[in-house]
């Protein structure tokens, strides 16, 4: 199909050093959770990445050297000649559709644990490692710069083995050359004190890996542009000098920032495009192309970055995650096809935390080698099957469009006047979330191309009529509600006393209901939605305490690089927290608060209480009708969870129609 002429410059060809890009789509480097242990999973993700138009692939973050070990979190791995093996299988993927393929070598510092290792993490200076372990690091000697100097050359060499077009020398992210580059290292020998001194080890690696693997591969710097951990006033300090003095080294320049909340920003407080005022300098400095990145889900944004001289590559990460046929789908001129990314940032906890990366648009991703899913394509159907899905939410959409897509006749009933469930409500009432409404509307746009999918508003049906449609099978898609009575997880019974104070729920709060201040929110549900209602409250004029049994509030979000930003919201707001702290008892204007380590209790006095702690399956209908005919709960209504667990269950649903149901498939250690 032709291209759009608008958005022709998109698709021109760009040169970056000796390998050129066969347009300016730009996968940027991102962590999958699969790594060295699953090569196979991360492989086929790639891949169909480059086939969905992503001109440039990268892996993710790749180890050169076992001192640099980010267990549990699954990296990419460049120590020998194994692992020369299974990077190149990335590759060959990529390259089979034409894109180039990058890797980032990544040597951790100081920040790494090496719990898998054991090795010594090394840094700049010996100081405690990021995460939460007992770990310090040894300060390197100039004996250990000229050992991680060779490591990072013979690891761009096994690189230049493997095929990759493009090698990163690693700038960013707090690593170990930026903990060169920081301004607290103070080591007295030529590399630490001064600008240039610090600098150095950055400049020696980038001649060295230039001339190591230079005259066929590209080598590409990842940096940050702009320091600082708040909005607002860029800080560009140093960042912008060292810049300049590297500046016609590399090849390319792909530029981030020291606010990784920043980068790496949920919808919830962070707009699309959000590094430009950070950034937009930095074409001004180089003549090498220059990538950035900046949830770029709308097309015209990419263009108006790269025409007015901002960008050469439009660099994406989530972006390509939930859509990896974004280019082709904007080359194509299908516009409504493009799966946005919502900034949700589900993707990230998984990653990290080694298990395969997973997202809420995205049902496919991590799932294409183990599953064989294609983000595209899915089997025909194998009967004539007529299926009734009963509830219209993340779960049931996801179940009919990919029913529908496989052929099947398809009825969908929801109870409500509009499709969308949690979606529609969480996204249209609570605040910032306004963005996950894409989860809805990506389906709708779907369900107008499906012919064969009836859809039916103000729906309820109950036992009698759904035996009386006569489906060949039924998918129970409804959803659950929050519980009022505080069971949870620091509550395996109701909460004494519940009945006698006025007790409210999420689905109170979303359905408009303004409780009475002062009121106590208790989150026992750690994520979101706690502090999202605790700021609705908050904005509303109610005196708002949370407690929470956790240390801090919406704990969890700490996964999606949230919680720092959320708990700064509710204290600028005047939120009061109370962590550590459940509720003992409840009564009519009292709580009786007591502190999970002590035990020792404090009463407050509330109006009213919102419980966030627990929900409760709409899973009736399966009960009555589960022995009579073949019917299955899906989604929230069989184990609530998140929005993205609900699309895989539906998306999972719709697969799974007449198929075998095998283990999906594991990539395996080698055993020889
Ligand atoms: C799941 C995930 C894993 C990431 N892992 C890496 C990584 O390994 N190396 C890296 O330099 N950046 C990593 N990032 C940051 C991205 O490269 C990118 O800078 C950031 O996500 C902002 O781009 P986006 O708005 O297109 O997502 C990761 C981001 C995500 C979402
Ligand atoms: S999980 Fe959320 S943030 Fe991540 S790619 Fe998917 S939609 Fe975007």
């Amino acid at each position: 199909m032709a291209c759009d002429k608008r958005f022709e410059i998109l698709f021109e060809p760009v040169s970056i050093g000796p390998v050129t890009a066969p347009n300016r789509f730009y996968q940027v480097p991102h962590a999958t959770g699969t790594g060295f242990r699953k090569p196979q999973t991360g492989a086929s993700m790639r891949g169909i990445k480059a086939e969905g138009g992503w001109g440039v692939v990268c892996t993710e973050y790749c180890s050169i050297h076992p001192s640099s070990d980010d267990e549990p979190s699954s990296t990419a791995s460049l120590w020998d000649d194994e692992d020369v093996r299974s990077n190149a299988l990335m590759v060959e993927n990529v390259h089979r559709h034409g894109a180039l393929a990058g890797v980032e070598l990544w040597h951790g510092g100081s920040s790494c644990s090496n719990l898998y290792t054991r090795e010594e993490p090394l840094g700049a200076w010996s100081r405690p490692a990021m995460l939460p372990n007992p770990v310090q690091s040894r300060s390197m000697s100039k004996r250990d710069i000229r050992e991680f100097r060779r490591w990072h050359r013979d690891a761009a060499l096994r690189a230049k083995r493997a095929g990759f077009d493009i090698i990163y020398v690693y700038l960013a992210h707090e690593y170990l050359l930026a903990e060169f580059q920081s301004l607290a290292n103070q080591r007295s020998d030529e590399y630490g004190g001064s600008l240039e001194n610090r600098l150095r080890l950055s400049r020696e690696l980038l001649e060295e890996t230039k001339e190591a693997v230079g005259d066929t591969c590209a080598v590409a710097v990842r940096y940050s542009a702009a320091g600082g951990f708040t909005d607002g006033e860029p800080l560009f300090e140093e960042h912008r000098t060292m810049l300049e003095l590297l500046a016609e080294i590399p090849d390319l320049w792909d530029i981030v920032v020291d606010d990784y909340s920043l980068e790496l920003g949920a919808s919830r407080f962070v707009k699309e495009g959000a590094l430009e005022d950070y950034m937009s300098w930095v074409k001004q400095v180089t003549t090498k192309p220059v990538v950035s990145v900046g949830r770029f889900t709308s097309p015209e944004t990419m263009l108006r970055q790269v025409q007015q001289g901002i960008l050469d590559f439009v660099g994406a990460a989530r972006p390509s995650i939930a859509d990896p046929f974004l280019p082709t789908k904007i080359r194509e001129g299908r516009f409504e096809d493009i799966r946005e990314c919502i900034g949700c940032n589900f993707c990230y906890p998984f990653a990290v935390q080694g298990a395969p990366i997973r997202c809420t648009q995205n049902a496919t991703m991590g799932e294409e080698w183990r599953r064989n899913w294609h983000p595209e394509r899915i089997a025909p159907k194998a009967s004539e099957r007529k299926v009734l899905v009963v509830g219209g939410g993340p779960a049931g959409l996801e179940a009919a469009v990919w029913l529908g897509r496989r052929g099947y006749a398809v009825t969908l009933a929801e109870a409500r006047n509009e499709l969308g469930g949690r979606v529609a409500r969480e996204s249209a009432t609570l605040p910032g979330l306004g963005e996950w409404a894409h989860v809805r509307d990506w389906r709708l746009a779907q369900l107008k191309q499906l012919p064969d999918v009836q859809v039916l508003l103000d729906s309820t049906v109950d036992a009698a009529q759904i035996l009386e449609f006569e489906a060949d099978r039924v998918a129970l898609a409804t959803g659950a509600t929050w519980r009022q009575d505080g069971r949870g997880r620091a509550h395996d019974k109701p909460i004494p006393g519940w009945q006698d104070a006025h007790v409210f729920t999420p689905d109170d709060v979303m359905d408009g209901v303004l409780p009475q201040g002062p009121v106590l929110i208790y989150d026992d549900d750690h994520y979101y939605m706690g502090g999202v209602v605790a700021e609705k409250l908050r904005s509303a004029g109610l005196e708002v305490l949370l407690v929470t049994p956790s240390g801090r509030v919406s704990s969890w979000a700490k996964w999606s690089d949230e919680q720092s930003r959320i708990q700064a919201r509710l204290i600028e707001l005047g939120v009061r927290s109370e962590t550590d702290s459940i509720i003992a008892s409840l009564g009519a204007g009292r709580a009786e608060l007591a502190c999970v380590h002590t035990r020792r209790t404090r009463d407050v006095e509330m109006a009213s209480v919102v419980m966030v702690t627990s929900r409760e399956p709409n899973d009736a209908l399966y009960h009555e009708l589960c022995e009579r005919i073949d019917i299955e709960r899906v989604g929230d209504c069989s184990a609530p969870g998140t929005i993205a667990t609900a699309v895989f269950a539906g998306h999972r649903y719709a697969r799974e129609m007449d198929a075998d149901q095998d283990l999906f498939r594991r990539d395996r250690p080698r055993v020889s």
